[in-house]
């Protein structure tokens, strides 16, 4: 509503500051004086700047001094804010943490505010050289950082006045081309469009719908420039983001030169904007940014990952299929699932039971109706090979007797639950009914988790957990008794959050945690869970913990995976589900995947069949279905269907050594796991938007059917050879979009040449399917080379990377041979046999085929599809060499 107070000035050209004030060693943007005036006078000709009173400056910098990481500087208020808590003089840090990483930090001066409890990187010193230059505007203030190299500006603060109140933080830059991706959740495309979309960041339980604040909160984006560079923006910030409906201009939105928009700067000038902008808006916290140079897209992503950590690895039963339902009311028909899908010859690594398991819909009980021998089940399923999940719900019933229930007993006892403005638990209303909230931000709440699912394991020996309405979710607004009436639910300033209120959906803005008010904590809330979670299955089971989560925050990738929450059985959210999938691996939470044939309504037989294809490729694969809805688990429908859900199957199970593996790279070094095309072909900018195929790693493209009725479907195979994974055609593209063969039993995999991809016989488990025989297929390049890599360890203890407790081995194809060298030993793989070598890409027929020095007989050729394949029996565990002439 302030808002309005401003004039509209478009496009008269603003004052032009004092010139920028230099320090000597500042590493500057090409010659200095140049860029900065350019900018500046780019000011006043359309959004963001015309929203501002004529000649607005908001802050002067001042005593910009040499520090040990950086620089620093005060900046002083020097117009009226509009909004009350002004804050009057701001502490700036420029830290030159890494030559790729530059984080920079406005505090206010005087008095310490929240901050986000995310450890990030503690660097001293400054790095020497750096891949960024930067300008400083004294007056009005504003930060310029562009590449040293080619001066190119990445970030340009100049382009409208910065805002430091309370609960009002404002800041603007321009972006060097329209291609953002980035900053969920939401149901959008890879790349946002640059149209005047509003971008709200506030956790909430939301079936996925376009421009809603979902599930969690991403402040990261990434910008591809023309030439093929990136680079990332990160805001470290947990406050509620986004615009303020009905306001003029843009909140976390993103502004293009084309476009107009109904209530913003109404002069035709705005035509003329030459670059697209974004402005952050939050409603507390700092402005704690760091800024990532790449230059690649791929290194973008692995220095935001330096800064909010790398992800977890997952056991190895984890990559398998995972089946759950709300409806399996009872211990008899989950067993009955387990057994028609043993019947029906379907793999399946894990079941799952929804609400239905729990005693009135309570954490941590489980009825004596129909799940009597609940822990039996669980340990006959463990017998078998599988593993057992069940739902853990954030809200903690607090209706009950005092006696009867002892998570609640217990917890209040211990005081960890958020507290009302009276210093009493906060009940809102879930599944169960009322409950409170455990406050995972107390060290206290941890122990009592622990202690809750430790009682629970002793009883039922489960072996992940599902953690869900984690926003957290509530069926009231803010709680049984209402909010109060205070600044923290009804900020000046009031961001674009579905509902129209901060409590909307959820508990009090106002109410108090451990570490601060919800108000600043809300969207942690996922994480915090997760983080309590991850220690308290570790310390339970002592093995690796598998954790999914609805809510997540920027480092959740750390400690659990994602699934992408109530999506619809439609076709439309089977295409929403690639660019998700794709963005929560930017985001560093590589296990991720949507509800296969879709959880609210009733899915299809085809749109089943075409989901489980391409589910087969979410690096998390589970089925899950709304009650009351047609049934979709694979056996409920028709033979041919059936068969089509058994190749996907079976292809995810065979490709699970390579998929293992990167997730080990994913751990280790901060890679994606599925990952966007644009990431590994950066300098063709047809694969930018690309969000309708996927690639695992480098090496294996992706190309789903994506709608109804379709029997062919079109790819963009960037330039080089493309093998189809089954050997059977091969590709020489030279960028350019191929229309591929699609009927309703297969989907298009591709191994693109130059990659070698560990695979293993599948079976109905993981348990099985690691004990069998592998595979290599080896995808040459046209001069005859490829690489993989395999790791592997025991599947399931912790740290086996840290402790060395793993095999690792490369495979490399030159020469006319294929050999595998072995980089660290250990026994896991021991008796594990290379039964087969499928080498694509050999131009002539050979004679002769060796495997460590002895005649292969039995290789065969063929000379239309160029495929050579060799049937062996070599110990993985040792260095072998396959050679043909
Ligand atoms: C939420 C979850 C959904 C679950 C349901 C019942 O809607 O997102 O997956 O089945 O609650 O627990």
């Amino acid at each position: 509503m302030f808002l309005f107070t401003f004039h509209f000035l478009c496009p008269k050209q603003l004052r032009l500051p004092a010139p920028p004030r230099w320090s000597p060693d500042f590493p500057g943007c090409g010659r200095p004086g140049r860029v900065l005036p350019r900018l500046l006078a780019q000011r006043g000709l359309g959004p963001p700047w015309c929203f501002f009173p004529r000649g607005y400056r908001s802050y002067r910098a001042e005593n910009l001094t040499a520090t040990e990481s950086g620089f620093s500087a005060r900046l002083h208020r020097v117009a009226a804010a509009f909004l009350p808590g002004a804050v009057d003089e701001l502490r700036l840090e420029l830290a030159l943490e890494t030559p790729a990483r530059l984080r920079f930090t406005l505090r206010d001066a005087a008095r310490p505010r929240y901050e986000v409890p995310l450890a990030t990187p503690r660097v001293r010193g400054r790095a020497p050289s750096t891949l960024y230059g930067l300008q400083l505007s004294q007056d009005p203030f504003g930060l310029v950082v562009c590449r040293q190299r080619g001066g190119r500006v990445l970030l340009n603060t100049t382009v409208a006045p910065l805002f430091f109140t309370d609960q009002f933080l404002q800041i603007s830059t321009s972006l060097p081309s329209h291609f953002i991706s980035g900053l969920g959740e939401h149901l959008t495309p890879l790349f946002l469009d640059t149209a005047w979309t509003r971008v709200t960041l506030w956790n909430r339980d939301m079936a996925p719908a376009p421009h809603i604040n979902l599930y969690g909160s991403h402040p990261f984006y990434l910008v591809m420039e023309d030439d093929g560079s990136a680079h990332g923006v990160f805001l470290l910030n947990s406050n509620a983001m986004g615009e303020s409906r009905g306001a003029p201009g843009v909140g976390l939105a993103l502004s293009s030169s084309s476009a107009s928009s109904p209530g913003t700067c109404a002069s035709p000038d705005v035509l003329l904007q030459p670059s697209p902008a974004l402005t952050w808006r939050t409603t507390g916290g700092i402005l704690d940014f760091y800024i990532f140079l790449g230059p690649d897209p791929k290194s973008v992503v692995r220095q935001y990952l330096d800064v909010v950590g790398f992800p977890f690895m997952p056991p190895y039963w984890g990559l398998g299929f995972h089946l759950c339902r709300w409806g399996y009311s009872s211990t008899d028909i989950t067993r009955q699932v387990v057994a028609n899908m043993t019947a029906a010859r379907f793999p399946l690594d894990v079941q799952w039971n929804d609400l239905d398991y729990a005693d009135a819909k309570r954490d941590f009980t489980f009825n004596k109706k129909g799940f009597r021998d609940y822990p039996e089940m669980v340990r006959e399923f463990h017998d078998r090979g599988l593993r057992y999940i069940m739902i853990v719900d954030a809200g903690i019933s607090s209706s009950g007797p005092p006696g009867t229930y002892k998570p609640y007993d217990e917890g209040l006892k211990r005081g960890v639950f958020i507290r009302n403005a009276t210093g009493q638990p906060l009940i809102g209303k879930v599944w169960p009914g009322p409950t409170s909230f455990p406050d995972f931000t107390n060290p206290e709440t941890h122990e009592w988790w622990h202690d809750m699912v430790k009682d629970f394991h002793d009883q039922v020996p489960f072996d992940g957990m599902w953690l869900d309405m984690n926003e957290p979710s509530n069926f009231v607004e803010g709680s049984q008794d209402g909010c109060p009436n205070n600044n923290l639910e009804h900020p000046p300033y009031v961001p674009g959050v579905f509902g129209g209120r901060l409590q909307a959906g959820t508990i009090c803005a106002s109410s108090q945690q451990y570490l601060s008010s919800h108000y600043n904590l809300h969207s942690l809330y996922g994480l915090t869970e997760a983080i309590a979670s991850h220690n308290a299955l570790l310390r339970v089971r002592g093995k690796r913990p598998f954790i999914i989560s609805r809510s997540t925050f920027a480092g959740h990738g750390r400690y659990a995976g994602h699934w992408t929450g109530d999506v619809g059985s439609d076709w439309e959210q089977l295409y929403y589900s690639i660019p998700e999938v794709l963005l929560f691996n930017l985001f560093g939470v590589p296990l991720v995947g949507a509800d296969i044939c879709g959880f609210l309504g009733n899915t299809s037989e085809e749109l089943c069949v075409r989901w489980t294809q391409l589910g087969a490729f979410y690096p998390f694969m589970r089925n899950h279905n709304d009650h009351g809805t047609r049934p979709q688990e694979p056996f409920a429908f028709s033979p041919p269907a059936q068969a089509a859900m058994r190749n996907a199957l079976r292809l995810r199970y065979s490709l699970l050594p390579f998929l293992y593996t990167l997730f080990h790279r994913a751990h280790s070094a901060g890679q994606t796991v599925a990952r966007p095309l644009f990431l590994e072909f950066p300098t063709d900018p047809n694969t930018w938007a690309v969000d309708r195929q996927l690639l695992w790693g480098g090496g294996l493209l992706i190309t789903p059917v994506l709608e109804p009725g379709q029997t062919k479907v079109s790819g963009y195979f960037p330039a080089g050879t493309w093998y189809s994974l089954a050997g059977d055609s091969t590709i020489h593209s030279k960028g350019q979009w191929i229309l591929l063969p699609a009927p309703l039993d297969t989907i298009n995999v591709h191994v693109r040449a130059g990659h070698i991809l560990p695979l293993q016989e599948p079976a109905f488990s993981t348990a099985q399917s690691r004990g069998k025989g592998m595979a290599l297929v080896v995808a040459l390049s046209l001069d005859g080379f490829a690489r993989g890599e395999l790791f592997w360890d025991d599947g399931e203890s912790w740290e086996t990377f840290e402790r060395g407790d793993y095999t690792e081995i490369l495979f490399l194809a030159s020469n006319d041979a294929v050999l595998s060298q072995l980089l660290r030993a250990s026994a896991h793989l021991d008796g594990v046999l290379l039964e087969a070598v499928t080498v694509l890409g050999v131009t002539s027929p050979p004679r002769r085929v060796l495997a460590n020095g002895a005649i292969v007989s039995d290789f065969s050729y063929r000379s239309d599809t160029q495929v050579l394949s060799v049937p062996v029996s070599l110990p993985m565990w040792e260095q072998f060499v396959i050679s043909w002439s």
